[in-house]
């Protein structure tokens, strides 16, 4: 798919930007802060019906303004309109697709983005919710059952808390217990195939970037094990026996300690843990080769290329390591920023220069 047309209206430091984009690889380029970020950050928003990186709603409108507006026209499988508005007096956020009004999950899959910048070093580094939402950005947008499974999951998984904060008996916990296995053991066995998947194509990306002795290999982590078949898990079994060996303990912490809620994914190049062993570059290129798998994957479960969303990924990288990344990331459509044009040999690019929050053409370069 393609994302042809972008208009924002007072997001971020845009007052008010249209934009024509074209298939190939476009290069925002511009000095810091000039606003690079924040358009590739437009695109996933109204993609996804989120910002990757606001804490609320309202950063995303420009400073004195009440209202931020972006709209995406996208070619492809299934042509759409997308659209999406945040309010600061009301704190509303609407999305519409095809100009009629529409909740997260009818959003989802319209326009599919694989995005790659600096939030990403969390994902090796930082805390398990990073990790969490990897997965769940990626399979969301490729199958929808997969988003409303996880957002009915999050409820049972609240509501059972709440319970447990107020004494509940194991008769008021057990429907709730039902659910969580029913919804958790589906939501794992998607999530242990797709990181399996997921591996593979990032391990061989790893291999081609970071130069061929390094193998990188990553592991789904989920809170419960199937003792009795490690190989062939039934997540089932082990969730409903997992709630039976931590029912005091839940009821003594008063809260729910099982699930895919609390699931993690580790990392580890020749064996050795990433986050704790990893160099920067290491975990960088890591990091980089996850994205492109995911690129990848998502292309083989759609059948058609994500929309890609590069941001800051040549900063630390050697002009020959970032010609090799240009070469690498596949895809009839794909966004990236950088502060200087990136030298890139064969490769013919779009470039778009970037100041203070206004987008202009700049000749377009063959090198
Ligand atoms: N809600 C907002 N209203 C107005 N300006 C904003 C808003 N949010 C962020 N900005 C401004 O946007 C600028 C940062 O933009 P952005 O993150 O896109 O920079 P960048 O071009 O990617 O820079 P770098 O090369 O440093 O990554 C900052 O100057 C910030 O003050
Ligand atoms: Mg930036």
């Amino acid at each position: 798919m393609r994302l042809v047309e972008l208009r924002l209206r007072d997001f971020r430091n845009y007052a008010a930007q249209d934009l024509e984009l074209g298939a190939g690889i476009t290069i925002l380029s511009g000095a810091n802060a000039q606003g690079k970020s924040n358009l590739l950050e437009s695109i996933y928003t109204v993609a996804v019906g989120r910002s990757p990186r606001a804490a609320s709603d309202d950063e995303l409108i420009r400073f004195g303004q009440d209202r931020a507006y972006v709209r995406a026209e996208v070619d492809g499988v299934r042509p759409s309109v997308l659209e999406i508005a945040v309010d600061r007096r009301s704190g509303e956020k609407r999305i519409k697709v095809n100009g009629v009004q529409a909740q997260r999950g009818q959003l989802l899959g319209r326009l599919v983005v694989v995005l790659a910048g600096p939030m990403d070093d969390e994902v090796i580094r930082g805390a398990p919710v990073h990790r969490r939402r990897l997965m769940d950005a990626a399979l969301s947008q490729v199958s929808p059952s997969y988003y409303f499974r996880l957002v009915r999951y999050l409820r049972v998984v609240r509501q059972r808390n709440r319970l447990l904060k107020t004494d509940a008996a194991g008769t008021v916990l057990a429907p709730w217990d039902e659910q969580l296995v029913e919804l958790g053991s589906a939501i794992m066995e998607r999530r242990r195939e797709f990181v399996a998947a997921l591996a593979e194509r990032a391990r061989a990306r790893h291999t081609r970037i970071a130069g061929g002795d390094e193998r990188l290999d990553l592991v789904y982590v989920p809170t419960v094990a199937d003792e009795a078949s490690p190989t062939a898990p039934d997540d089932r079994r082990a969730l409903v026996r997992a709630l039976e060996s931590h029912r005091r303990e839940e009821r003594h912490r008063r809260v729910s300690l099982v699930g895919p809620h609390r699931d993690d994914l580790r990392f580890a190049v020749n064996g050795a843990d990433l986050r704790t062993f990893g160099s920067r570059g290491q975990q960088h290129t890591a990091a980089l080769s996850l994205r492109l798998g995911e690129i990848e994957l998502v292309r083989d479960e759609l059948g058609e290329w994500p929309v890609v969303l590069l941001d800051d990924v040549l900063a630390d990288l050697d002009p020959s390591r970032q010609a090799l990344v240009l070469r690498e990331v596949a895809g009839p459509q794909v966004l990236m920023t950088h502060t200087v044009l990136p030298q890139a040999p064969g490769i013919s690019v779009r470039h778009l220069a970037v100041r203070a929050g206004a987008v202009s053409e700049e000749p377009h370069v063959r090198h």
